[in-house]
């Protein structure tokens, strides 16, 4: 499957590549998928989550869900047909997650049933239960900056993948 990868020395580049990833789902009517987000603590995958959301509209505060598990957000979806129609996205935080009850109490099964949008950070503590991602992003550091890695696992996310591609450098 597809990748691309991008350096971002500063977390403004980690800004601008969420934002790009916001006008990439935009441009694709914001589809339902899933994102995943991977890396250690303070590689930046919240920083990432947050400058996408802002992209897609999100104006209030935009907290880490690491307690709550999920933080549910509504864009406005002003490219479709319905000027009016109200979206949801769903930013997910699986590092505390320890067991199936979790999964059950946060409502995880209806939310990744593919259906939505949704951002999950650590998708690795829960293997058996977070379905295959349209698109994985690896964060790693790489002096003071990170190294951004960012693969498909659909044609959804190869397509969101190729606008990315071709509108940042
Ligand atoms: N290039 C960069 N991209 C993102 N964050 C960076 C970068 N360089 C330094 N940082 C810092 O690293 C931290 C990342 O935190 P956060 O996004 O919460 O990480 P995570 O969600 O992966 O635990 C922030 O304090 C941010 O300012
Ligand atoms: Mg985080």
């Amino acid at each position: 499957m597809p990748t691309l990868t991008r350096h971002c020395p500063q977390p403004a580049d980690t800004d601008a590549l969420g934002a790009a990833l916001a006008d990439a789902l935009r441009a694709r009517r914001l589809p339902a998928a899933l994102l995943t987000l991977r890396g250690d603590l303070g590689a930046g995958k919240t920083t990432l989550v947050r400058a996408l959301l802002r992209g897609l509209g999100v104006t209030g505060r935009i907290k880490s869900p690491t307690y709550a598990l999920v933080e549910r957000y509504r864009v406005a979806n002003r490219l479709q047909f319905n000027e009016n129609l109200e979206k949801q996205v769903y930013h997910v935080d699986l590092y505390r997650f320890s067991s199936e009850d979790d999964w059950h109490d946060a409502g995880l099964r209806e939310l990744l049933d593919g259906r939505s949008l949704c951002l999950v950070e650590w998708p690795e503590r829960a293997p058996q239960l977070v379905p295959r991602a349209d698109l994985d992003i690896v964060l790693e550091p790489s002096g003071e900056g990170r190294i951004v890695r960012l693969r498909s696992g659909s044609a959804e996310g190869t397509a969101l993948l190729d606008w990315v591609a071709s509108h940042t450098v």
